[in-house]
């Protein structure tokens, strides 16, 4: 924003100080000035001198009337003033100079964040007082912006890599049955088929972790206990497959939300229930309940142990489990970042927990209607 220049607080400071000192002062010398008043006649009055009866001298006595006292007291009320005048602009200066100084710090701060270094932190020594904890406010601020912007700048070069991927496969296809015009065309088409089909499973992915983070849905009364079902139901085929049981439990569970998003978020966690188990007899439990006031969604399953410091990253995105030998789901690795972002949007919580014996216990926390 452009500002018309204006005095500097420093400035306004020092005349604030000198001025209340000046006036301090005045009143100061004001009252003095009334209180000899009350001392001094208003006229020249001379009394003789008690009479003695041998001294033919007779002084009179003087005693100094108002004017007379005037011309005494006002160089000197003057000088004090004076003097009052330059101690405190020059006090008040020096002073609201040290005052100041940690908003220096805290401006070079914000013009260097401005710039792009939010590596830079102003770290206020001192005891806590109003500057320092908007100096630490700041801190934090600038520490969560870094993260943030760290953040988004990995998503996106995971995201570019991701879809890179997929059409980089597809050239290959291309330029070999360019150069090789023998090849058998429904061969390619096929492998074609299967690259174009994970770049559109990718890009969907993508926008609805998007659409998501904007929080931009609308807001029906739904019951998770029936979306836990309506998942169930879907991918039960699935779990068959892989020789899977699935057990399922829970009351009525109103809140409000997004239905397809919340069915979308349950989707994807008995999904990966069902792909991260147990190459054989695993179990997913999917349980949900109301506490005093949220709902709650449990999805457990066997598998392999995982630590508790690769747990707490599963949730990034493009973050996938290391072993991807055992299981023939080549995954993306955005379904549990999605889950978070929709729980976020719903403002609920998401808890990954290992399970002890094998496997992972994921938690959704969201509002009771
Ligand atoms: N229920 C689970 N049990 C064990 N490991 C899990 C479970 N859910 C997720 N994981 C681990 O977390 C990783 C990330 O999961 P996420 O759903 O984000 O990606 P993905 O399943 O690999 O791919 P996709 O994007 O297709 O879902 C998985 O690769 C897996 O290693
Ligand atoms: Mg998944």
């Amino acid at each position: 924003m452009d500002r018309a220049p204006g005095l500097s607080v420093r400035l306004k400071l020092t005349l604030s100080y000198a001025g209340f000192l000046m006036f301090a002062g005045a009143l100061l010398i004001a009252v003095v000035w009334v209180f000899l008043l009350r001392y001094v006649p208003d006229d020249v009055f001379v009394t003789p001198a008690p009479r003695r009866p041998r001294d033919p001298f007779v002084p009179h006595q003087f005693i100094p009337n108002r004017s007379d006292l005037w011309r005494a007291f006002a160089p000197k009320a003057t000088a004090a003033l004076a003097f009052l005048l330059v101690f405190g602009l020059a006090g008040g200066w020096i002073l609201a100079g040290r005052m100041l100084t940690p908003l220096t710090r805290i401006t070079q701060a914000t013009r260097m964040a401005t710039n792009g270094s939010l590596s830079h932190r102003i770290r206020l020594p001192g005891r806590r007082d109003e500057f320092r904890e908007l100096a630490d406010a700041f801190d934090t601020m600038l520490a969560r912006l870094e993260a943030h912007v760290a953040e988004q700048q990995r998503f996106a070069a995971n995201a570019s890599h991701e879809l890179r991927t997929p059409l980089a496969i597809s050239q290959t296809l291309l330029d070999v049955a360019r150069n090789d015009p023998t090849q058998d065309h429904a061969v390619l088409v096929d492998r074609l088929h299967t690259v174009n089909a994970r770049a559109i499973e990718l890009t969907e992915a993508l926008l609805l972790l998007s659409r998501a983070d904007q929080r931009s849905f609308t807001r029906e009364h739904v019951d998770l206990s029936l979306i836990a079902e309506e998942a169930t139901e879907t991918l039960l085929p699935l779990a068959e497959k892989r020789g899977l049981t699935i057990e399922t439990s829970g009351d009525i569970t109103p809140t409000i939300g997004s239905h397809t998003l919340l069915l979308q978020m349950t989707m994807n966690l008995v999904h990966n229930a069902i792909v991260h188990n147990l190459p054989e007899e695993g179990t997913v439990w999917i349980t949900t309940g109301v506490l005093s006031k949220t709902v709650v969604l449990t999805v457990e399953n066997t598998g392999e142990k995982l630590s508790p410091q690769l747990v707490s990253t599963l949730a990034e995105p493009f973050q996938r489990g290391t072993k991807r030998i055992h299981t023939d789901h080549a995954g993306i690795g955005l379904g549990l970042a999605i889950v978070k972002s929709i729980t976020q949007a719903h403002d609920g919580t998401l808890t990954l927990i290992p399970r002890p014996a094998g496997g992972l216990r994921i938690t959704v926390h969201l509002p009771a209607a």
